[in-house]
């Protein structure tokens, strides 16, 4: 059953510290919040996310509010927690879901979650590349429905990471991760795309900064690591995967929406790409009867891309004191400057 709640030592003390957290989070993260004094948390105590009414109500007069990836944190959202709220705390690296203009405008301080998570979400994205290029559901499916027969020559066959052309969307903590895990693979080439070059962060890979339509052309494998901006969205288009060797695979770890899904379908259906993994789709989860599921070539994730125990912990409670230490007006451990 859903059902706000309150934990804490009290609602008497903690009406100067009354904090809303949206989801069950991993418990040393709760704790954080609970053994805080003056602080009084109500939580929405669920596996599922908040349904919209229940946050409206549930962060109204919060001084803070502890959301996930999955919250909306609007206007409407700002407008119902009213003048009270000076602390929004992501369990998440990633902030696309927060109207920022908007909570800047408000002086509201934000905290959120880097570094913790890199290490896990680089291993999971070399380990949907590698589930993507050399087939592993589907091989795994064969075993299962009888598909196997014999060893064969031309069967299951896949593509490599050796004397390969990596590139990366995005060099940031997660893609130079993605990099220096994959560099043992024996890759040839390590290009990337951005803003700007990062001479610094490419040294270690001698990776090369190309436009992203060069990317495109020369890649064996694109690896998506990039922020969701008004600039990246829907960036890997048509005009993309057009310029991709039909032999290239694509991989995306960063958001849904930095794909236009549509020319992602029609390049793998028609051949023009060999294949994609997906951890990031849009909609979040994507219906159980979405064109790509359809597809062999398409390997597609849950959005899991920081989902070990040790790493969920450790965002909660750094979600948890970037919460606290802004309520107190202290420095936050990772605070987003707005
Ligand atoms: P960083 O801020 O370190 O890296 C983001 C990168 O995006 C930067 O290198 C930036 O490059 C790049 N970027 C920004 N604008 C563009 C652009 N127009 N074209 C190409 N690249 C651009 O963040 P992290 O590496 O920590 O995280 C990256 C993203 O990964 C998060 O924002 C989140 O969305 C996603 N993520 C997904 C997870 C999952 O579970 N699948 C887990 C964790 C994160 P520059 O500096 O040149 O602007
Ligand atoms: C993030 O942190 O932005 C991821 O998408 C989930 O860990």
């Amino acid at each position: 059953v859903c059902s706000g709640r309150s934990v804490g030592p009290g609602w008497s003390v903690g009406a100067a510290m009354s904090v809303f957290v949206t989801r069950r989070i991993p418990a040393e993260g709760l704790r954080v919040l609970s053994q805080a004094s003056g602080c009084r948390v109500r939580q929405w105590d669920s596996e599922e996310p908040v349904p919209r009414a229940e946050l409206l109500s549930g962060v109204a007069g919060a001084r803070g509010l502890l959301c996930l990836l999955s919250d909306r944190i609007d206007r409407e959202v700002l407008d119902a927690a009213g003048p009270s709220l000076k602390v929004i705390s992501t369990m998440s690296v990633g902030f696309d879901h927060l109207a920022l203009d908007e909570i800047k405008k408000r002086g509201i301080r934000v905290g959120y979650t880097p570094d913790v998570l890199t290490d896990a979400t680089a291993e999971l994205s070399v380990a949907l590349l590698l589930s993507t290029c050399r087939r592993l559901p589907e091989a795994a499916e064969q075993v299962k429905s009888g598909g196997w027969t014999t060893w064969k020559p031309l069967w299951m066959c896949g593509y490599g990471l050796s004397d390969s052309t990596v590139g990366i969307i995005g060099l940031g903590r997660i893609g130079q991760a993605i990099a220096r895990r994959l560099k043992p693979f024996g890759v040839k080439k390590f290009l990337y795309t951005g803003s700007g070059p990062k001479p610094e962060s490419a040294a270690e890979f001698g990776a090369e900064f190309v436009p992203l339509t060069r990317l495109a052309e020369e890649s064996d494998f694109v690896v998506v690591t990039c922020a969701l901006t008004p600039a990246t969205q829907g960036m890997c288009n048509k005009d993309f995967f057009g310029r991709m060797k039909k032999t290239s695979v694509f991989v995306n770890t960063s958001r849904g929406a930095v794909v236009n899904q549509e020319d992602l379908y029609n390049a793998l259906a028609q051949g023009q790409i060999a294949a994609a993994g997906l951890d990031v789709t849009t909609p979040e989860p994507l219906p159980t009867d979405h064109p790509l599921l359809s597809l062999k070539n398409c390997v597609v994730l849950p959005h899991i891309g920081s989902a070990t125990y040790a790493t969920r912990s450790t965002m909660a409670v750094l979600a948890a004191k970037n919460l606290l230490a802004g309520l107190r007006g202290e420095p936050m451990p990772h605070e987003l400057k707005l």
